[in-house]
């Protein structure tokens, strides 16, 4: 872990809404080595104690806990991102005019555009990004990955970044963009002055060097503009925004233009660059994981998640406040400008389950900050993802017993473009595979273009034991079948469990083992040998628990997802009263176990019909003794949730007691009912899926959708989105943010009413009704009729 930056006596230092400064809060600086080195270890006294502060040494509120980030990304209204190219270190009289005299004038992109404006051009430039457009460039990726290591694979030592991770994205980027690749030196030169420019803090004697670099990139961004314009048909995104601003002039402007050919290159290869580093960094680090991918390179695509969530290479983001707002509880101003640690955000332990782990099997990898979210979200993320996987590929076929040299990394100090300047590698080329096996230069998998997965991020768990713990309950024990370490759990985390080839997966809260003690309440167990689930057989359900009782064997493989926590307990709580109705148990058995090894005041209340029928029952008697209620109705012990709740209800209302139920919905709508006055967080009950945006059946109603191109019908259901749907009958529609913000899955509408419900459609095209976000939008009627 990093240390902690060393408090200066700031005492009476106030921000701008005059709330004292705290020392670490003041120490902040993005611009030391130990930020560098380490942006989430440097900020982790953030996260866990003051999530938002005003750093007087950069004049900007960071943000470093990940829902807060999100919800930042999520607004780009309140949260303009307009401060996004600004320079953060303003520069002096002298290197403001050198920038003058190249008639520097970097304005608005896309990345920095507002509303209403940037939707619009990003959906005019969105077509080059598209899965069968980036598919053009897979193979020659993999010819330039293939040539620089062949360039280095017989010396047994390389810089990995010079002589290959700067250079491949670089070549890729200009390809993309359709800019000559004539000048790669010098292109590294300026863009690394652009990045120091924009986001570093130069010192006095180094600002007119580097205003003399951005200078010379503007201008020559500005002459192979000109020279494309005279020859807009050839390919490349470029040219693609030049073709368009003939059709659509007042969306794709020449400002832009000019604007994106620079910030376009840093973009699509800085970024790319040195994820490409960070991640092999990572990796190396990891021998275990290194090793996992050279045996099983069908982990890569979700290992590059997990490396650009653990070590990614946008270690922050800004943006700029346009009213007075709120952010995690702390009262922002207007014109306040906001530096969001993303990284931070991506190691945030409300968020992920053990997430310092670097666990390529983690499900929810891919939901890391690194690429931004929501309406700005990262274009050109799946070019970056395509890049990565074929590099990654390459180097562990190829160079298996690659090991990181020893050495000091450094990096261009900056708030937000991170990864070493060099990576230096070591290998016995001797031992290279391919002497022996020429086969090995073939590639072994294909690329996967978008998001991982299910295949690629899934555990086979070895079902250690089976026994039953009450009756229709199976209760299993799990391990890892390839020995590979499983994160920790923190209590009312659940796995999802794939049921054989039936196609159902079905949720199960971890049960066990009881946690131990942390030293620390609020940290995750240590990491489990085994996750156990119990599972009550339901005759009446849709077969997920009949197919666990009837096939589900010790010795068997299961294919496991997760964990996930979407149940989790307050970070800090007076008292905590459990209450489980049958097999709701077991999410809130592991609360009970961990509240009593972490010493916080806790009752448990366990509803059943029958102890015969109520799992577990013993062992918790044994274990919580008075602690544990038993509300038996077999037995005529009825429990009275309502009269339960009147007798919390003043601590309820002030937020002094936290009450977590799982149990029958009759059991959930009694407590709800009784606390619905009570204040934020202190009741909650189970989810197993995320809320955010989740549809309600009952609210709903289900239609058909007529694809007219392929012929076919389907039906949505009421619980289901259209992209789901869509998806699930294999039709390919990419998607970013699944909640109307990007503009990504829209579907081209025929016939039938829409029910918008995103926020990218301008009010024109709604009225127009020829397309609609499939993610959110649904049919007003009972049919629409699709363009697909
Ligand atoms: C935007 C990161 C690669 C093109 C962004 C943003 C981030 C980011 C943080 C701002 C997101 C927001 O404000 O919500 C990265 C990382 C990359 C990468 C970490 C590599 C690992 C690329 C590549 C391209 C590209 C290869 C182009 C080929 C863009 C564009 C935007 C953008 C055009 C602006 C989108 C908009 O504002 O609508 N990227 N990027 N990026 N990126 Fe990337
Ligand atoms: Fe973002 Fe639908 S609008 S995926």
């Amino acid at each position: 872990m990093t240390p902690r930056p060393t408090a200066p006596d700031l005492t009476g230092q106030a921000d701008p809404t005059g709330c004292p400064i705290s020392a670490r809060a003041a120490a902040f600086d993005p611009f030391e080595d130990g930020y560098q080195q380490d942006p989430p270890g440097y900020v982790e006294w953030s996260r866990e104690e003051e999530p938002v502060f005003y750093s007087p040494v950069l004049g900007y509120w960071v943000v470093t806990r990940y829902d807060d980030i999100k919800a930042i990304f999520r607004d780009n209204h309140t949260f303009s991102p307009a401060v996004a190219l600004e320079k953060i270190t303003p520069t002096g009289e002298e290197a403001n005019a050198v920038l003058a005299s190249y008639d520097y004038g970097i304005d608005r992109t896309l990345v920095n555009e507002d509303e209403p404006a940037h939707m619009p051009r990003r959906r005019a430039l969105m077509q080059p990004f598209s899965p069968e457009e980036l598919a053009h460039h897979e193979e020659k990726v993999r010819t330039l990955a293939r040539e620089y290591v062949d360039s280095f694979v017989d010396d047994g030592r390389a810089d990995l970044v010079d002589q290959m991770f700067w250079e491949i994205p670089l070549t890729v980027a200009l390809d993309f963009l359709g800019v000559p690749d004539e000048d790669k030196p010098t292109l590294r030169k300026y863009s690394i002055a652009h990045t120091v420019n924009t986001w570093g803090r130069p010192k006095p004697e180094e600002q007119v060097a580097v205003a003399h670099a951005v200078g010379n990139f503007w201008q020559y961004a500005g002459t192979v503009l000109e020279k494309m314009r005279e020859h807009p048909d050839e390919p490349g995104w470029m040219q693609y925004g030049v073709r368009t601003r003939k059709e659509l002039p007042e969306v794709v402007t020449d400002s832009y233009l000019h604007s994106m050919m620079m910030a376009g290159i840093v973009a699509a290869h800085e970024t790319t660059a040195n994820a490409l580093a960070n991640a092999v960094k990572l990796l190396l680090e990891h021998r275990e994981i290194w090793e996992a991918i050279c045996a099983d390179p069908s982990l890569i695509p979700n290992t590059v998640e997990e490396c650009l969530r653990v070590n990614g290479s946008q270690a922050a983001w800004r943006r700029i406040t346009t009213r007075d707002t709120t952010v995690g509880g702390i009262d922002i101003p207007a014109g306040s400008r906001i530096l969001m640690v993303s990284s931070s955000g991506n190691l945030d332990r409300r968020r992920f389950e053990d997430p310092a782990m670097v666990d390529v099997r983690r499900d929810d990898a891919a939901d890391h900050l690194t690429f931004g979210y929501g309406a700005h979200q990262c274009l050109g993320k799946n070019l970056a993802r395509l890049e990565m996987q074929i590099i990654l590929d390459e180097l562990t076929r190829r160079l298996p017993h690659l090991r990181a040299a020893e050495q000091e990394f450094t990096y261009v100090p900056n708030t937000s473009f991170r990864g070493p300047e060099h990576l230096w590698v070591e290998w016995n080329p001797e031992l290279n595979p391919e002497r022996a096996d020429a086969s090995v230069r073939a590639p072994r998998v294909s690329v996967n273009i978008g998001e991982p997965t299910d295949a690629h991020r899934s555990r086979h768990m070895r079902v250690r034991r089976v026994v039953d713990a009450g009756e229709g309950v199976r209760h299993l024990t799990m391990v890892s079948d390839d020995g590979t370490a499983l994160p920790s759990v923190t209590p009312g985390a659940h796995i999802d469990v794939v049921c054989g080839d039936t196609g159902l997966v079905r949720q199960y809260s971890l049960c066990g083992p009881p946690a131990a003690p942390t030293g620390c309440p609020r940290a995750a167990a240590p990491r489990p040998e085994a996750y156990e689930i119990a599972v009550l057989r339901e005759p009446d359900s849709r077969g997920g628990s009949t197919w666990i009782h009837e096939n589900v064997r010790e010795g068997d493989v299961l294919t496991v997802r997760g964990p996930r926590n979407h149940f989790r307990l307050p970070d800090v709580s007076d008292r905590l009263v459990l209450v489980a109705g049958g097999i709701g148990i077991t999410p809130v058995m592991a609360m009970a176990a961990w509240a009593q090894e972490n010493e916080i005041p806790y009752e448990l209340h366990y509803l059943g019909r029958g102890r015969h029928r109520m799992a577990f029952v013993d062992e918790l008697e044994a274990r919580h003794g008075e602690r544990l209620v038993v509300h038996d109705s077999g037995a005529g012990v009825r429990a009275d949730l309502t009269a339960l709740m009147r007798d919390l209800d003043e601590e309820g209302r002030a937020g002094r007691v936290h009450v977590y139920a799982c149990g029958p919905q009759r059991m959930i709508d009694e407590l709800a009912e009784a606390g619905a006055d009570w204040a934020e967080g202190s009741l909650v009950f189970e989810h197993f899926s995320s809320t955010l945006g989740a549809l309600d059946p009952e609210k709903e109603h289900a239609f058909t959708v007529r694809l007219d191109d392929s012929d076919r019908d389907l039906s949505v259901p009421a619980d289901r989105t259209l992209l789901d749907t869509l998806r699930e009958a294999g039709l390919s529609i990419p998607s970013n943010c699944e909640e109307g913000l990007c503009g990504t899955c829209e579907a081209p509408v025929l016939d039938g009413e829409i029910d918008h419900r995103d926020v990218v459609l301008t009010p024109a095209e709604r009225r127009d009704g020829a397309r609609m976000m499939s993610c959110c939008s649904r049919a007003t009627g009972d049919h629409l009729t699709l363009g697909l």
